[in-house]
């Protein structure tokens, strides 16, 4: 387990250079991330650089032994770049071009933009390219952050022109695909699309969607640019990374890990907390009580879970690292709360458990000025030490541990699928805020968790070969490869649970003309007679003779009907009353050595654990530990680590034996 700091020389006196480096040193630091907002120190004047203060930094502690990863700093273009280039600016959703102040204030589609990264990427790569001491190298800082994933500028448009013709072939095919003819919105040349805001009314989500498609691409292809021409100019010792966001949904994130080494992501347990539950929880209460300063430890593992599953080779993932770990009080939340000693240590291990090889705080020393005053670093303004150094001094003692738990890759028998098309989708036309994809997903992800089963997170493009049983909550857009891809799933034995939603879309988001779920009707051997959503505090009763599973379907319900000719189907639950009493409300089919689930309602978590545990003894999946709401267990190789996110002792059961787990405290034990 490696330990890393984010750290800003250009904030601090050259002077005191020298001494961080020995504290660092002191508590088992030997990673320094920099550079990455310097653009203005390093290239003062269009083309005149200056490297000379990096030079120092770079060698003062290289000298000392650290590690270091250098940050591309297209996250902050100077004010020079800006005012010379105002083009380069973005534009938002109101169409309005917007200033400079912040910080990713650029289009990335921009061609001048592009010049002057090149130049600055270049030189930085010409640099320090060969340097023994740099290990690696980040790419710009959180792509999209701060609402910047699209950008509506005449550049833009006139790109996303080009990739829809690319796309599409013709206009023809376009109005055909976008179902244009509705409302009288029928082009007659390229030159008439545009992005799909300032309209009135609502915009065509055929359009919509395709305009997030594209703004992601955008992305994309601005960070492959530098990819290309960092790996153009450095040493095959030096990996190319990015700082992704966990559970940020406006960027297609496998897509933006495709031309990277391995993902890393900045992991703020109490800072998304409020958004982050209200799109994941819906009316839905927190499966704990969890510590007041720990977060929410479902929401943390499944950014987790989610960045680790983004760069997958074959059947394994490669580890991540937390590039930035928030390690005390934030500047940015709702509420900034303090945290206490012993919570970054948990956020740490959660982190190591969850696959993570090095965690990287943010940052060295609280900031005297501008936008992050408030926030924590390691040590506070005047150097004293913050709960993060106290914390990390702990961790430092005992890193041998943690050393065990990263020499071996974490596994699952389990995966769920995630697809940001499906999300896009749905969070446009969401028929019911209750419902969101992320939702339904989270769900599954929590009632996992509870059980103690470790989940991946894959792609509709990920291989499934070493997975036992797949989740696909809801598989929105269907077409026939996805559909061919799970029924194999499914014939070579492997266990599917499919739910609400699924197969409703082509992948232009106009509706299929197939009965429901559409392409995976076949696989299903069921069919979606009718579907509605129910308002709040509306429910129906269900019957099963699955254990555990008989009770309320709310929110969302689909009535089921198997053909009579099918004869691998079976009913599995039935709607007692209600609108669609007596129809089915979920089936099963056999293909193959395997069977596929449809579940037609939006499970509740503990009706989700009932369906995951009928489907795991089929296909002898086993559990790591019994567990109480609080506590999570995670497995690295043959390392179980149990983590208690309360502040009382709670108990598991695991291998025959109880384990105890003291509050905010880990337990790591032997697992075969
Ligand atoms: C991250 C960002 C950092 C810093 C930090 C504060 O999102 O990458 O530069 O702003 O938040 O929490
Ligand atoms: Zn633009």
């Amino acid at each position: 387990m490696r330990f890393g700091v984010c750290y800003y020389p250009e904030h601090w006196p050259e002077a005191r250079w020298a001494e961080d480096a020995r504290w660092l040193n002191a508590i088992g630091i030997s990673i320094v991330r920099m550079a990455e907002f310097a653009w203005s120190r390093m290239e003062p004047e269009e083309a005149r650089f200056d490297f000379g203060w990096l030079d120092r930094a770079v060698e003062l502690f290289a000298r000392e032994g650290f590690q270091i990863v250098l940050g591309t700093p297209t996250a902050a273009p100077p004010v020079w770049l800006s005012k010379n280039y105002p083009s380069t600016l973005p534009v938002d959703e109101q169409g309005r071009r917007r200033n400079i102040g912040g910080r990713r204030h650029y289009c990335p589609n921009n061609p001048a933009y592009r010049t002057h990264t090149q130049r600055i990427v270049q030189a930085m790569a010409d640099r320090y390219g060969q340097h023994p001491s740099v290990i690696g190298w980040q790419i710009d800082n959180e792509f999209g952050g701060g609402s910047t994933a699209r950008c509506y500028c005449p550049v833009c448009e006139q790109h996303f022109r080009g990739w829809l013709e690319r796309r599409y072939g013709s206009v023809r095919a376009l109005n055909e695909a976008w179902g244009t003819v509705f409302w009288s919105a029928e082009f007659d040349d390229w030159s008439q699309v545009g992005a799909p805001i300032l309209g009135l009314a609502t915009p065509n989500p055929s359009h919509v969607l395709d305009y997030y498609r594209f703004s992601s691409d955008a992305v994309v292809d601005y960070e492959r640019f530098q990819v290309d021409r960092l790996r153009s100019s450095i040493s095959s010792h030096q990996f190319v990374t990015h700082n992704f966001m966990g559970l940020y949904v406006h960027l297609n994130y496998f897509d933006l890990a495709g031309p990277l080494d391995f993902v890393t992501w900045d992991s703020y347990p109490t800072g998304n907390l409020h958004r982050w539950r209200e799109m994941l929880y819906g009316p839905d209460k927190p499966e704990a009580d969890y510590a007041w300063d720990v977060g929410d430890p479902m929401v943390t593992g499944f950014a987790h879970a989610l960045t680790r599953g983004l760069r997958r080779e074959e059947s394994d993932s490669k580890p991540f690292w937390v590039m930035e770990q928030g390690a005390g009080h934030i500047n940015w939340g709702a509420v900034n709360h303090l945290i206490r000693p012993g919570t970054p240590r948990l956020w740490a291990w959660h982190a190591a458990a969850s696959g993570a090889d090095a965690i990287v705080y943010f940052r060295e020393r609280a900031a005297r000025y501008a936008q992050e005053q408030y926030h924590s670093g390691l040590q506070r303004h005047d150097g004293s030490p913050d709960v993060g150094y106290f914390d990390q001094q702990r961790l430092w003692a005992e890193h041998t541990s943690l050393d065990g738990l990263t020499t071996e890759p974490p596994r699952a028998e389990v995966a769920l699928m995630w697809n940001y098309d499906d999300l896009w989708a749905l969070g446009l036309q969401p028929h019911t805020p209750a419902f969101t994809y992320l939702r339904h997903l989270f769900v599954y992800f929590r009632a996992l968790q509870r059980l103690g089963l470790p989940v991946d997170i894959v792609a509709p493009n990920s291989p499934l070969n070493s997975y036992k049983l797949l989740i696909t909550p809801s598989a929105h857009l269907g077409d026939a490869g996805l559909a061919n891809k799970l029924k194999d799933f499914v014939r070579k034995g492997g266990a599917l649970v499919m739910g609400v939603r699924s197969g409703f879309k082509t992948m232009s988001n106009t509706v299929t003309h197939q009965p429901l779920p559409g392409v995976f009707r076949e696989l299903m051997q069921a069919t979606v007679a009718d579907w509605g959503a129910l308002p709040a505090g509306v429910s129906y009763q269900i019957e099963s003779s699955v254990p555990g599973l008989s009770g309320t379907a709310n929110t969302w319900i689909e009535a089921l009907v198997t053909p009579p000719e099918a004869e691998g189907a079976r009913v599995m639950a039935t709607y007692l009353d209600g609108p669609y009493a007596g129809k089915a409300a979920m089936t099963s089919n056999a293909i193959g050595k395997g069977r596929a689930w449809y579940v037609g309602w939006l499970p509740t978590v503990e009706q989700a654990m009932a369906i995951i545990q009928h489907r795991i003894q089929r296909v002898n999946v086993v559990r790591l530990a019994e567990l109480p709401p609080g506590l999570i267990a995670a497995l690295r190789g043959t390392s179980l680590v149990l983590m208690n996110f309360t502040d009382a002792p709670l108990s598991a059961t695991t291998q025959g034996r109880a384990v105890t787990v003291p509050g905010r405290d880990v337990v790591v034990t032997h697992y075969h």
